[in-house]
């Protein structure tokens, strides 16, 4: 065999990170990306295998005319770590205090806020392919896929410090007993809890929606806390519901926080983060230059807009589309229904105003557009040097679907201080 074993990260997954959406189903690309980025600190032999596997297969597709086997891939693995350098926007600290894993990774706000207090991210799972290729173009490491199946959990390495997860939101079929960990299976919370339970982190770190509080009459809450608490034994603060506009973003978003020890860390108070005394509005994050037309209501449009809102307040209903002024506080960011309705804003820097159209119709000469991908972004207060890499629509789901990255770094931070990282 006179092969010689090279082969770059581009001829394995190069078209992934253009523009164009190539991201893998199977976790060979993500076991590979693990490999690369965790090869100091002595968690990369969980991904050596799936990695070598990787590149086996690609050696093969680039030298069809050639026997591969398992030693010229090891070789080529090498080759490839040694040539690696890690251009991207977002890479781990050069020497991290703490480790921790990303569960429903999304687009990584926890992993933003973590790496931002020192962290270094071991394992992600995500199984957005959209959201994966965010992902991958920030933070160089493509997460894993679906986070129930076992062969994916065997991937998680031990020994971390911290789990974070956004897991959403389900209910527990629990008949008038208080649920345990047993009655939680087939719901996300059961991986989660799966995962605490076989790793033990010294902490966990969950978020949800505010109204987990209330769902299915407290029970769904309830079942969890009994589960980390009795079950897992954590430590578990009560949970607190935290506003993302008072950690310096204009956004008004309540979420629950859930965060835990391990009982034997001996930590027995938690006291969640004060907000910050500043008083940020949506003109703070605005765009700074005139945008693009389509962002832009047409007349027709904005009047459906407005006649519906009429109706529904003569029933008393609240309808939902409001117009944020530029000193003001933006609704939450929600994606579906009329998500991108309730967060209007006037602008009126649009050029040849005078009437100008978009593909859908006339647009309205009052000014009155969405907010942009990169507005959403800043209301969750991702940097502007975050890459914004897939449609539009994917980016609005992607970050009304994130977390406020300031209100978790400040909880992490309060986290970090108990465990005396
Ligand atoms: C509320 S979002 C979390 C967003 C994340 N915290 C962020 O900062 O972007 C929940 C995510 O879980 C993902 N998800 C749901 N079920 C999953 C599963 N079984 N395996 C992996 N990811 C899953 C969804 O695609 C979604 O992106």
């Amino acid at each position: 065999m006179t092969l010689k074993p090279k082969i770059t990260i581009e001829d394995v997954y190069g078209s992934t990170f253009q523009t164009r959406v190539i991201v893998p189903t199977d976790n060979g690309q993500a076991a590979l990306t693990h490999y690369l980025h965790n090869s100091k600190n002595g968690v990369s032999h969980f991904y050596k295998k799936a990695a070598t596997l990787q590149i086996k297969k690609s050696l093969q597709q680039k030298y069809p005319s050639q026997i591969i086997n398992t030693e010229i891939a090891a070789k080529a693995l090498q080759y490839m770590l040694s040539n690696f350098n890690t251009n991207i926007p977002f890479p781990a600290p050069k020497n991290p205090n703490f480790t921790f894993i990303d569960l429903f990774a999304g687009i990584g706000g926890f992993r933003m806020a973590m790496q931002n207090l020192g962290g270094k991210c071991v394992f992600t799972s995500e199984w957005d392919k959209y959201s994966k290729k965010t992902y991958g173009v920030n933070y160089g490491e493509i997460p894993f896929g679906d986070i129930t199946k076992e062969e994916i959990k065997n991937f998680i390495p031990d020994n971390f410090d911290l789990l974070c997860a956004g897991f959403p939101c389900q209910a527990f079929s629990i008949a008038g007993r208080r649920g345990g960990f047993e009655d939680t299976r087939g719901t996300l919370f059961f991986d989660v809890a799966d995962i605490i339970k076989r790793k033990k982190p010294k902490a966990i770190f969950l978020e949800n929606v505010k109204g987990l509080k209330n769902h299915n009459r407290g029970q769904t809450i309830n079942t969890i806390l009994n589960v980390l608490r009795n079950d897992l034994d954590y430590f578990i603060p009560e949970p607190e519901i935290v506003n993302a506009k008072d950690f310096g973003v204009p956004q008004n978003r309540e979420r629950v926080f859930i965060v835990g020890f391990r009982k034997d860390l001996g930590v027995k108070k938690f006291k969640y983060p004060e907000g910050v005394n500043e008083r940020i509005v949506f003109k703070n994050v605005k765009e700074k230059e005139e945008v693009s037309v389509k962002y832009y209501l047409s007349t027709q449009y904005l009047e459906t807009l407005r006649k519906h809102r009429a109706r529904h307040e003569s029933k008393g209903n609240g309808f939902g589309y409001s117009i944020i002024a530029d000193d003001e506080i933006a609704n939450a960011i929600v994606v579906g229904g009329m998500g991108k309705e309730r967060n209007l804003v006037y602008d009126d820097r649009l050029s040849n105003f005078n009437p100008v159209t978009n593909i859908k119709g006339e647009v309205n000469r009052e000014g009155i557009r969405k907010m942009t991908p990169r507005e959403w972004a800043r209301l969750q207060g991702y940097p502007d040097t975050f890459k914004i890499v897939v449609s539009d629509a994917q980016a609005y789901k992607q970050f009304g679907n994130s977390v406020a990255v300031p209100a978790i770094q400040a909880t992490g931070k309060k986290i970090l201080q108990n465990l005396n990282l």
